[in-house]
């Protein structure tokens, strides 16, 4: 498991193994648009500001991936303890 730091509140809320991000954010009341929940749309894309993203959707290049700054949190998961998120 990891947990999510909200840039604007500072709110930080634990992904539980059998959450995704976006499942761990609504038990908090933060809602993010989501459309296929598999990473294929792109919908859901989030600014990462620190942390390192275990990307798993096939929506962005793998320079994309590369470049840590943006995920798909329908999906997708940590690698680092900790993300921080444009949220
Ligand atoms: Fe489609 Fe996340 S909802 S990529």
């Amino acid at each position: 498991s990891f947990e999510v730091l909200l840039a604007s509140s500072g709110k930080v809320v634990p992904v539980a193994a059998h959450q995704s991000i976006v499942q761990a954010l609504a038990t908090q009341g933060v809602e993010i648009e989501v459309s296929c929940e598999q990473g294929v749309c792109g919908t859901c894309v989030t600014r990462v500001l620190d942390g390192v993203p275990d990307h798993r959707d096939s929506y962005f290049t793998d320079a994309e991936k590369r470049a840590n700054d943006q995920c798909t949190p329908c999906c997708s998961r940590a690698l680092s303890a900790r993300l921080v998120l444009d949220l």
